[in-house]
C-alpha cells in the first residue's frame, strides 16, 4: 500500500462524502449532495459498468390519471410475496413524483404523447399502466447521459475512473475512508485510503456470482462483502431476482429481452408453439417475475425450450424495441419474423446492505443506496421497474440525511488503520467456478443438498485463494445468498426450494444475518444435514 493518496486523487477529496458506484442511485446521491463536496468512485470509465445503463424497461411511478401512490405500493406489496415493508413500499410510490419532476429538471426525455403529456407503458404485475419509458427499450441508457451530464456540469463532483472498492476503513467504531484499488490488468495492485466525512455505497447488483446474468461484469456484489466486514448487517440476502427473458445466444453477459415486451403483447411457447404460461398463472406472461422465471426455467431443462414469440406486437418493433430488435440482428434473428431463444438469467438482488429510510447501514458513517441494499421495498420479488425508481428515491433521502448532520472530517492519519492487500492475483477459474456453482445449485430453483456443496465448493475456493480481493468479496457475497437460501425452509418468491416448494406463514419475514453468523452457518451447512432455522439478528 502507498502510504498516500496517488497524483490522481483531488486534493480536496478528505473533505469529500464519497460515492462508490456511477449508476443511477451513486450518480443521482452526488447531484443531490451538491454543493457538498463529492467524490464518486467508478470501476469503469463514467457510464460503462453500470447495470442502469443497460436497463431497458423504464420507471415506475403512479402518475397516469386515476393511479395512486397507494395501488402502486400494493402491487409491490403483492409482487413481494408476504414480506415487504409495507411503509418503506408506500414512502417509495408517493416519492415517485419529486423524483420523477428531478429526472425532467435534468433533462431525462421520458416518452410523451401529442399534447406533451408524459406516457405509460404496462409490465408484469403492475395493475394498471404505469411504467414511464423512453423511446422503447431505451430508458436507462437515456436516463444515464442525461444525469452524467448533470454530474459533469455540477464543479462539486470529482469521478476518479477505474478505480475500485475494497475495504472500508473503521476507526473508533465509524466509517472514516475507504481503501481503494486501481481497476487495472496486471500482477500487482497499490491500495490506497481516501478519507471521507461518509461513504456511500452504490455498487450495484451481484448478478456476476452466477454463469448467466443480464448484468454487467461489474455487478459482482462486492459492497455487499465490503460492508459486511465493517460489522453491516446484510438482509434478505436469498433473494436473487432472476429475469425470465434473457436472450439465449451463449453471451456473457446474456442481453435482455425487456418486460415491456410482454407488456406489448409478446407471448412465451416452447418448442411445440404451446403457451405454456397460460396454465401456470392467470395472468400468463404477465405473472410475478419469479413464476414467469420458474416456468421458463422449466421448459428448457425438460428440454421443450423457451422462447418469445414478439410477432404478436405487430408491425414496428425495431422502432418501439430498438436495442432489443439490434441484439437479436446481431445474432442473426428477425424478432418480427422468428420466436427468439430465452433462459432465466440472474438479473437483481433484492437482498444487500440493510438500510433504513434514510439510507443509513448499521455501522456508523455508511450510507447505502441501490440494489446494493435491501431497504424491504422489494421483499422476495421485486416489481418490474421499480429498481430505478428506489435508486432515485434512497438517494435524495441518503444525500438529504448527509446534508442534515454533516458527519466531521475524518482524522488524517487513516493509512496507518487501512489493511494493506499486497501482492494480488486473479484466479479466472476460481471465478469461473463460484460462478457455475452458484447457477447450478443456489439458481431459480435450490435444494439444501444443492446448497451444501455450494457452500463447500465457496469455503474450499476461500482456502485456495487468500491472495484475490476481488474473489473474496465475491465469495463473502455468493456465502450470504447462499447460507440465507439453506435457511429459509421455504419457497417464497425468488428463493424456490424443491425440497419445501410451499410457503411457510412462520417464515414470513425478513432475514437478517451478519458476516460471523454467515460464516458459521456455511460451515455447518457445509458439513452437516439438518438445516438451522432462519435467525433474526435485527428487526432493521
Ligand atoms: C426489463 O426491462 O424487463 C427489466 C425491468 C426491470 O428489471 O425492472
Amino acid at each position: 500500500m502507498t502510504n498516500g493518496s496517488p497524483s490522481f486523487v483531488p486534493s480536496n477529496a478528505a473533505d469529500s462524502v464519497v460515492v462508490v458506484g456511477a449508476g443511477l442511485a451513486g450518480l443521482f446521491t452526488a447531484l443531490k449532495l451538491a454543493p457538498l463536496n463529492v467524490t464518486v468512485i467508478s470501476p469503469a470509465p463514467i457510464g460503462e459498468g453500470a447495470s442502469s445503463v443497460w436497463a431497458q424497461a423504464g420507471i415506475a411511478a403512479a402518475l397516469s390519471e386515476g393511479d395512486t401512490a397507494e395501488d402502486h405500493a400494493a402491487d409491490t406489496v403483492r409482487a413481494g410475496a408476504g414480506i415487504v415493508d409495507e411503509a418503506v413500499a408506500l414512502l417509495m410510490a408517493r416519492e415517485a413524483r419529486a423524483r420523477i419532476e428531478d429526472l425532467l429538471r435534468y433533462g431525462v426525455p421520458f416518452d410523451k404523447d401529442l399534447e406533451g403529456k408524459l406516457t405509460f407503458g404496462h409490465e408484469a404485475a403492475h395493475r394498471t399502466n404505469r411504467i414511464l419509458h423512453i423511446k422503447g427499450d431505451t430508458a436507462g441508457r437515456s436516463i444515464m447521459s442525461a444525469i452524467i451530464a448533470a454530474v459533469r456540469k455540477t464543479p462539486s463532483i470529482t469521478v476518479l475512473e477505474g478505480v475500485t472498492a475494497r475495504d472500508l476503513v473503521v476507526h473508533k467504531g465509524r466509517v472514516r475512508g475507504i481503501v481503494l484499488a486501481p481497476t487495472m490488468e496486471g500482477s500487482r495492485t497499490d491500495t490506497f485510503v481516501l478519507p471521507a466525512r461518509a461513504v456511500v455505497l452504490a455498487t450495484g447488483g451481484a448478478g456476476h456470482l452466477y454463469s448467466v446474468t443480464t448484468n454487467p461484469v461489474e455487478a459482482r456484489g462486492e459492497g455487499v462483502a465490503i460492508a459486511a466486514r465493517a460489522g453491516a448487517v446484510i438482509a434478505d440476502a436469498e433473494f436473487v431476482q432472476f429475469h425470465p427473458t434473457a436472450i439465449d445466444i451463449g453471451r456473457d453477459p446474456a442481453p435482455l429481452a425487456t418486460e415491456a415486451l410482454r407488456g406489448a403483447g409478446a407471448v412465451l411457447i416452447n418448442r411445440k408453439g404451446e403457451r405454456f404460461m397460460r396454465a401456470v398463472h392467470e395472468d400468463a406472461e404477465l405473472g410475478p417475475r419469479d413464476v414467469v422465471a420458474r416456468a421458463v426455467h422449466r421448459e428448457v431443462v425438460s428440454g421443450r425450450g423457451a422462447f418469445l414469440d414478439c410477432r404478436p406486437i405487430g408491425p414496428g418493433i425495431t422502432e418501439k424495441f430498438p436495442t432489443v430488435a439490434s441484439i437479436c440482428m446481431s445474432a442473426g434473428m428477425d424478432p418480427a419474423q422468428e420466436p427468439i431463444p430465452v433462459a432465466p438469467a440472474a438479473h437483481y438482488h433484492m437482498g444487500g446492505i440493510l438500510v433504513d429510510v434514510q439510507g443509513r447501514s448499521t455501522v456508523d458513517g455508511l450510507w447505502a443506496c441501490g440494489e446494493v441494499t435491501s431497504t424491504g421495498a422489494h421483499g422476495a420479488n421485486r416489481l418490474a421497474s421499480n429498481s430505478l425508481l428506489e435508486a432515485v428515491v434512497f438517494g435524495a433521502r441518503v444525500a438529504e440525511d448527509i446534508t442534515a448532520a454533516l458527519p466531521p472530517l475524518p482524522p488524517q492519519n487513516l493509512h496507518a488503520v487501512a489493511r494493506a492487500s499486497g501482492e494480488i492475483y486473479r484466479n479466472s477459474q476460481a471465478e469461473r467456478t463460484l460462478r457455475e456453482t452458484m447457477s447450478t445449485n443456489v439458481g431459480v430453483v435450490r435444494d439444501a443438498d444443492g446448497l451444501s456443496e455450494a457452500l463447500g465448493t465457496i469455503i474450499a475456493l476461500e482456502r485456495e485463494n487468500e491472495g484475490d480481493p476481488q474473489l473474496a468479496n465475491m465469495l463473502t457475497t455468493a456465502k450470504f445468498v447462499a447460507t440465507a437460501a439453506f435457511a429459509r425452509t421455504e419457497s417464497r418468491g425468488a428463493n424456490f426450494r424443491s425440497d419445501y416448494p410451499a410457503p411457510d406463514e412462520a417464515q414470513a419475514r425478513r432475514s437478517f444475518l451478519t458476516l460471523e453468523q454467515a460464516d458459521e452457518l456455511a460451515r455447518e451447512a457445509a458439513g452437516i444435514a439438518s438445516p438451522p432455522r432462519l435467525r433474526v439478528v435485527s428487526q432493521g
